[in-house]
Protein backbone atom coordinates (compact mmCIF):
# COMPACT_ATOMS: atom_id res chain seq x y z
CA UNK A 1 0.00 0.00 0.00
CA UNK A 2 1.20 3.46 -1.23
CA UNK A 3 0.67 6.35 1.13
CA UNK A 4 -1.59 8.74 -0.11
CA UNK A 5 -1.15 12.42 -1.71
CA UNK A 6 -1.54 15.62 -0.10
CA UNK A 7 -4.32 17.94 -0.80
CA UNK A 8 -3.84 21.57 -2.22
CA UNK A 9 -2.73 23.36 0.89
CA UNK A 10 -3.87 26.90 -0.81
CA UNK A 11 -7.47 27.33 -1.35
CA UNK A 12 -9.85 26.90 2.13
CA UNK A 13 -10.72 23.45 2.46
CA UNK A 14 -15.02 23.23 1.81
CA UNK A 15 -16.68 22.48 4.88
CA UNK A 16 -20.51 21.82 5.37
CA UNK A 17 -21.34 20.79 9.27
CA UNK A 18 -24.35 19.00 9.99
CA UNK A 19 -26.02 19.62 13.23
CA UNK A 20 -29.20 18.74 15.50
CA UNK A 21 -28.34 20.76 18.58
CA UNK A 22 -27.37 23.33 20.52
CA UNK A 23 -24.15 24.19 17.79
CA UNK A 24 -21.59 24.60 20.63
CA UNK A 25 -18.83 22.45 18.55
CA UNK A 26 -19.72 25.03 14.81
CA UNK A 27 -19.10 27.29 17.45
CA UNK A 28 -15.38 26.31 17.93
CA UNK A 29 -14.95 25.38 14.65
CA UNK A 30 -15.67 29.10 13.55
CA UNK A 31 -13.65 30.18 16.10
CA UNK A 32 -10.35 28.54 15.01
CA UNK A 33 -10.68 29.59 11.53
CA UNK A 34 -11.46 33.13 12.48
CA UNK A 35 -8.22 32.66 14.40
CA UNK A 36 -6.28 31.11 11.50
CA UNK A 37 -5.66 27.86 12.65
CA UNK A 38 -8.16 26.17 10.85
CA UNK A 39 -8.09 26.70 7.05
CA UNK A 40 -11.43 26.32 5.87
CA UNK A 41 -14.50 27.66 5.06
CA UNK A 42 -18.04 26.79 6.10
CA UNK A 43 -19.99 26.60 2.91
CA UNK A 44 -23.23 25.15 4.54
CA UNK A 45 -24.90 24.34 7.04
CA UNK A 46 -27.77 21.68 7.69
CA UNK A 47 -30.03 21.23 10.51
CA UNK A 48 -32.90 18.23 10.66
CA UNK A 49 -34.47 20.84 13.43
CA UNK A 50 -35.68 24.46 13.28
CA UNK A 51 -34.81 25.33 16.86
CA UNK A 52 -31.30 24.21 16.46
CA UNK A 53 -29.15 26.54 18.55
CA UNK A 54 -26.21 25.99 15.75
CA UNK A 55 -28.63 27.55 13.18
CA UNK A 56 -28.67 30.78 15.16
CA UNK A 57 -25.21 30.43 15.43
CA UNK A 58 -24.52 29.95 11.98
CA UNK A 59 -27.18 32.40 10.66
CA UNK A 60 -25.24 35.37 12.97
CA UNK A 61 -21.74 34.55 11.65
CA UNK A 62 -23.67 34.98 8.08
CA UNK A 63 -23.40 31.34 7.03
CA UNK A 64 -25.93 29.71 4.67
CA UNK A 65 -28.42 27.58 6.35
CA UNK A 66 -30.66 24.92 5.23
CA UNK A 67 -33.60 23.50 7.35
CA UNK A 68 -34.68 20.09 6.27
CA UNK A 69 -37.26 18.87 8.37
CA UNK A 70 -37.44 14.68 8.73
CA UNK A 71 -41.51 15.26 8.41
CA UNK A 72 -41.95 15.92 5.31
CA UNK A 73 -39.76 12.58 4.01
CA UNK A 74 -41.55 8.52 4.21
CA UNK A 75 -38.69 7.34 5.42
CA UNK A 76 -34.87 7.53 6.39
CA UNK A 77 -33.76 7.01 3.35
CA UNK A 78 -35.44 9.18 1.07
CA UNK A 79 -34.19 11.85 3.82
CA UNK A 80 -31.15 11.13 3.68
CA UNK A 81 -31.07 11.10 -0.24
CA UNK A 82 -32.73 14.63 0.15
CA UNK A 83 -29.62 15.72 2.88
CA UNK A 84 -27.05 14.03 0.79
CA UNK A 85 -27.99 15.92 -2.37
CA UNK A 86 -28.19 18.96 -0.70
CA UNK A 87 -24.60 18.46 1.01
CA UNK A 88 -23.18 17.33 -2.65
CA UNK A 89 -24.24 20.43 -3.79
CA UNK A 90 -21.47 22.12 -2.07
CA UNK A 91 -19.00 19.94 -3.54
CA UNK A 92 -17.62 19.79 0.09
CA UNK A 93 -14.22 18.13 0.91
CA UNK A 94 -15.24 17.59 4.47
CA UNK A 95 -18.64 16.40 5.80
CA UNK A 96 -18.70 17.29 9.83
CA UNK A 97 -21.56 15.91 11.92
CA UNK A 98 -21.46 18.64 14.80
CA UNK A 99 -23.91 17.12 16.99
CA UNK A 100 -26.18 15.53 14.15
CA UNK A 101 -29.02 13.18 16.39
CA UNK A 102 -30.32 11.16 13.79
CA UNK A 103 -28.62 7.77 12.54
CA UNK A 104 -27.47 8.14 8.77
CA UNK A 105 -28.51 5.49 6.60
CA UNK A 106 -25.97 3.44 4.24
CA UNK A 107 -26.89 5.56 1.25
CA UNK A 108 -25.52 8.57 3.24
CA UNK A 109 -22.22 7.34 4.49
CA UNK A 110 -21.16 5.76 1.27
CA UNK A 111 -21.35 8.69 -0.82
CA UNK A 112 -19.13 10.76 1.71
CA UNK A 113 -17.06 8.22 2.85
CA UNK A 114 -13.76 9.07 3.18
CA UNK A 115 -14.63 12.59 3.81
CA UNK A 116 -17.04 12.27 6.24
CA UNK A 117 -16.31 12.97 9.84
CA UNK A 118 -17.92 12.84 13.34
CA UNK A 119 -17.33 14.01 16.84
CA UNK A 120 -18.38 11.54 19.80
CA UNK A 121 -18.55 12.65 23.56
CA UNK A 122 -16.96 9.02 24.78
CA UNK A 123 -13.24 7.06 24.34
CA UNK A 124 -14.26 4.85 21.78
CA UNK A 125 -14.24 1.99 21.43
CA UNK A 126 -16.34 2.60 24.70
CA UNK A 127 -19.99 3.81 24.74
CA UNK A 128 -21.19 3.49 21.12
CA UNK A 129 -24.74 5.02 20.55
CA UNK A 130 -26.43 7.34 23.48
CA UNK A 131 -26.10 8.33 27.50
CA UNK A 132 -22.30 8.35 27.20
CA UNK A 133 -21.57 10.39 30.41
CA UNK A 134 -24.36 8.83 32.69
CA UNK A 135 -22.83 5.13 31.35
CA UNK A 136 -18.99 6.44 31.69
CA UNK A 137 -20.15 7.42 35.79
CA UNK A 138 -22.08 4.21 35.99
CA UNK A 139 -19.44 2.74 35.25
CA UNK A 140 -16.56 4.60 37.69
CA UNK A 141 -14.23 5.41 35.13
CA UNK A 142 -11.98 7.77 36.03
CA UNK A 143 -11.36 9.06 32.89
CA UNK A 144 -13.98 9.96 30.11
CA UNK A 145 -13.41 12.03 26.59
CA UNK A 146 -14.39 12.75 23.44
CA UNK A 147 -13.52 11.06 19.91
CA UNK A 148 -13.44 12.56 16.35
CA UNK A 149 -13.50 9.49 13.77
CA UNK A 150 -14.51 8.84 10.45
CA UNK A 151 -18.07 7.75 9.86
CA UNK A 152 -18.75 3.90 8.46
CA UNK A 153 -21.80 2.40 8.36
CA UNK A 154 -21.68 0.84 11.82
CA UNK A 155 -22.61 3.19 14.43
CA UNK A 156 -19.87 5.22 16.10
CA UNK A 157 -17.35 2.37 14.95
CA UNK A 158 -15.47 4.41 12.08
CA UNK A 159 -11.78 4.56 12.16
CA UNK A 160 -9.90 7.09 15.02
CA UNK A 161 -8.71 10.08 14.29
CA UNK A 162 -8.05 11.49 17.67
CA UNK A 163 -9.20 11.54 21.32
CA UNK A 164 -9.36 13.82 24.07
CA UNK A 165 -10.17 13.17 27.78
CA UNK A 166 -10.53 14.25 31.47
CA UNK A 167 -10.53 13.29 34.90
CA UNK A 168 -13.92 12.52 36.31
CA UNK A 169 -14.53 14.26 39.33
CA UNK A 170 -16.42 12.60 42.43
CA UNK A 171 -18.95 14.72 42.41
CA UNK A 172 -19.68 15.32 38.81
CA UNK A 173 -23.28 14.73 37.30
CA UNK A 174 -24.03 13.71 33.75
CA UNK A 175 -24.15 17.13 33.60
CA UNK A 176 -21.52 18.20 34.83
CA UNK A 177 -19.29 15.97 32.71
CA UNK A 178 -20.40 16.57 29.61
CA UNK A 179 -20.64 20.67 30.21
CA UNK A 180 -16.74 20.17 31.02
CA UNK A 181 -16.05 17.71 28.21
CA UNK A 182 -17.11 19.78 25.74
CA UNK A 183 -15.70 23.12 26.94
CA UNK A 184 -12.06 21.44 27.33
CA UNK A 185 -12.32 18.50 25.11
CA UNK A 186 -14.79 19.03 22.88
CA UNK A 187 -14.32 22.38 21.12
CA UNK A 188 -10.23 21.94 21.44
CA UNK A 189 -10.32 18.45 19.94
CA UNK A 190 -12.35 19.12 16.14
CA UNK A 191 -10.53 22.17 15.31
CA UNK A 192 -7.35 20.84 15.70
CA UNK A 193 -8.64 17.28 14.09
CA UNK A 194 -10.31 19.50 11.07
CA UNK A 195 -6.79 21.26 10.73
CA UNK A 196 -5.11 17.83 10.75
CA UNK A 197 -7.62 17.16 7.86
CA UNK A 198 -7.09 19.96 5.53
CA UNK A 199 -3.77 19.93 5.59
CA UNK A 200 -3.11 17.00 4.70
CA UNK A 201 -1.54 15.46 7.65
CA UNK A 202 -4.56 12.95 8.33
CA UNK A 203 -6.31 11.08 5.52
CA UNK A 204 -8.56 8.49 4.22
CA UNK A 205 -7.07 5.86 2.20
CA UNK A 206 -8.86 2.38 1.93
CA UNK A 207 -10.95 2.61 5.07
CA UNK A 208 -7.57 3.63 7.62
CA UNK A 209 -6.45 6.58 9.02
CA UNK A 210 -3.27 7.63 7.64
CA UNK A 211 -1.12 10.13 9.82
CA UNK A 212 1.92 11.60 8.62
CA UNK A 213 2.11 9.43 5.69
CA UNK A 214 1.81 6.66 7.83
CA UNK A 215 -0.44 3.97 8.53
CA UNK A 216 -1.93 5.33 11.93
CA UNK A 217 -2.08 1.71 14.27
CA UNK A 218 -3.01 4.08 17.55
CA UNK A 219 -5.05 6.87 17.79
CA UNK A 220 -3.62 10.06 19.37
CA UNK A 221 -4.57 10.71 22.63
CA UNK A 222 -3.95 14.12 24.83
CA UNK A 223 -5.51 14.80 28.25
CA UNK A 224 -6.48 18.34 28.70
CA UNK A 225 -6.55 18.34 32.32
CA UNK A 226 -3.73 20.82 32.57
CA UNK A 227 -6.23 23.66 30.83
CA UNK A 228 -7.62 26.41 33.15
CA UNK A 229 -10.52 25.02 35.58
CA UNK A 230 -13.61 24.88 34.09
C1 LIG B 1 -21.66 16.95 21.56
O1 LIG B 1 -21.47 16.47 22.85
C2 LIG B 1 -21.19 15.96 20.54
O2 LIG B 1 -20.10 15.20 20.98
C3 LIG B 1 -22.39 15.08 20.39
O3 LIG B 1 -23.49 15.96 20.46
C4 LIG B 1 -23.13 17.10 21.23
C5 LIG B 1 -23.41 18.30 20.37
O4 LIG B 1 -23.26 19.51 21.05
N1 LIG B 1 -22.32 14.30 19.19
P1 LIG B 1 -23.29 20.88 20.25
O5 LIG B 1 -24.56 20.90 19.42
O6 LIG B 1 -22.06 20.97 19.38
O7 LIG B 1 -23.33 21.97 21.29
Amino acid sequence: MTPPTTTNADAPTRLVVVLSGRGRNLEAILEAIEHGRLHARVALVVSNRPSAGGLRIARHAGLPCVVLNPSGFGDRESYDRALAARVAAEQPDFVVLAGYMRILSSVFVQQFQGRLVNIHPSLLPRYRGLHTHERALDNGDTRHGASIHFVIDDLDAGPLIRQGSIAVRADDTADTLADRLMQRVEQQLYPAALAELTNGRVQWHNGRVWRDGQLQEHCPHADYDSLAPV
